[in-house]
């Protein structure tokens, strides 16, 4: 009898995927294909929005029928996982690099870790790609507000380079959930009217409204924000490519205040300035603007800012590192792990919340990703030292007497150098505003301590505290 593939060698099949992001269609036509052994080039492959491809076909129906006890396909996990952003590539052939590769670990398990590989490369050049695509709809989406049945709605219009507006969809619903709005693109439509999601067919430019108040409000915002002193033409045109201006109404701007930027930063180096505009005056409107901050790496990353929350005059601020995977979920600060052990070790010193403000010394979450998880990165001092202006505004408002930091970052922030925390912790230390400053070490530090050593990490925390409400009880007497 022959071997299977021979009996398979002059059939070749055409497999049409029901839309250009079907990662599981495309997964298990693959398995399929691959346990009936038919190897890369006998398939076609094929997704509605491909150029060239044919509406109306239908794929092969009969695809064939591997023998019953032809072994599962080995699938490594790094493969999987960047096998699910290069699909979402606009490029036509990824389906059949990705069968290719697929067909190639069978016989080259750790293929994946070949890094000079051609395939392998080309599926991490597409993948990152599709990365920065997703990035930058997050960071240059502006809705424009339409008049709606008597609730607003907002709609806005933006060009991806590739099928990234299914895997974009939960990241704008979570940060917009309480608002109406529809995402209006060539390749499809996204509409939340505040609970449910619903994709439409692509739309036109024509079918978005174009200019209202939202318009005026972050061209004022921008202009606000505007940093002369740290304007790198190339670097700007490089994270805001000029492809995106025609969307955003910040970039009208853009011409005039590179034009002035020269002229206002010798006035800012003549007079020692950081100069990013006027604060503004309320919590609320710190609140609302840290959510357009892009000043630095962290806050372009598409994650929520997350402001500091507590009373408006409270005596003692706890300025945390910088928002943790849950807090940047539900935009409160101190709600995760970290948070429930700080507070349990408040409660034991007699702080209570209506004496404290809780905040972060960055108001965006640092992450790398790690499959489904976010992995906490340290924020930089340059990141630190640039978040500084919104806690600043901050301190301004609340004026606490008392300032608790937790942690290197913060403690860096607020005294504006790097500190050992381990040598400045427990003792007072004047700030300029002549509120006092006290250091201890970040709860998130005693979590990672497990059982080395943590009970006696614990004991020192606690005691810092404890000095914090006795300080506390005496500026109140
Ligand atoms: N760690 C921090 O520093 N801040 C938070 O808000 C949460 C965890």
């Amino acid at each position: 009898m022959k071997p299977f593939r021979d009996m398979r060698l002059a059939e070749a099949f055409r497999i049409q995927l029901a839309a250009p992001d079907d990662f599981e269609g495309w997964r298990d036509a693959a398995r399929r294909m691959v346990r009936a052994d038919v190897p890369p080039d006998r398939i076609t492959w094929e997704s509605p929005a491909d150029p060239g491809a044919d509406l109306f076909a239908q794929g092969d129906r009969r695809l064939p029928s591997p023998p019953a006890d032809a072994p599962q396909p080995r699938v490594s996990r790094d493969f999987l996982q960047l096998a699910q952003s290069v699909i979402l590539h606009s490029d036509s052939t990824r389906f059949s690099l990705l069968y290719r590769v697929l067909w190639r670990l069978q016989s080259r398990p750790r293929l994946m870790e070949d890094k000079a590989d051609p395939d392998v490369r080309s599926m991490e050049d597409l993948a990152r790609q599709v990365r920065r695509d997703i990035h930058k709809m997050r960071a240059f989406v502006r809705f424009r507000s339409v008049e709606g049945e008597g609730s607003e709605r907002y709609v806005a219009w933006f060009e991806p380079e590739h099928h990234i507006l299914r895997a974009n969809a939960g990241f704008f619903v979570r940060r917009f959930t309480t608002m109406r709005w529809s995402i209006l693109t060539p390749r499809g439509t996204l509409h939340w009217d505040g609970e449910a999601l619903q994709e439409g067919p692509p739309a036109t430019r024509a079918d978005a409204p174009s200019g209202d108040p939202v318009e005026a409000l972050w061209r004022k915002y921008y202009a606000s924000i505007f940093n002369p002193a740290r304007l790198k033409v190339g670097a700007m045109l490089k994270e805001m490519p000029r492809k995106y201006w025609k969307n955003m109404p910040e970039a009208a701007l853009i011409p005039e205040l590179i034009a002035g930027a020269q002229a206002r930063e010798a006035q800012m180096v003549k007079a020692g300035e950081q100069d990013f505009g006027e604060r503004p005056q309320s919590l609320g409107a710190i609140g609302e603007a840290i959510l357009g901050c892009r000043r630095c790496e962290i806050g372009c990353n598409g994650t929520r800012a997350v402001m500091g929350e507590g009373p408006s005059s409270a005596a003692l601020m706890i300025v945390g590192e910088q928002p943790g995977d849950t807090e940047e979920e539900q935009g409160r600060p101190f709600i995760g792990p970290a948070g429930r052990l700080l507070r349990s070790h408040l409660e034991e010193a007699g702080i209570s919340d209506e004496r404290t403000y809780v905040t972060n010394a960055v108001k965006h979450f640092k992450f790398v990703p790690r499959g489904k998880r976010r992995l906490h990165q340290n924020p930089t001092a340059k990141e630190i030292d640039i978040c500084r202006w919104w806690l600043d505004g901050e301190r301004a408002l609340v004026q606490p007497r008392l300032i608790l930091a937790l942690g290197a970052s913060a403690a860096r922030s607020l005294l504006g150098k790097t500190v050992s925390v381990q040598k400045v912790r427990g003792e007072p230390q004047a700030l300029a505003d002549g509120s006092e400053l006290w250091i201890t070490t970040h709860p998130s530090y005693l979590l990672r301590l497990h059982d080395h050593g943590r009970a006696e990490e614990e004991a020192k925390f606690a005691k810092d505290l404890r000095k914090v409400a006795q300080r506390l009880s005496e500026l109140s007497a």
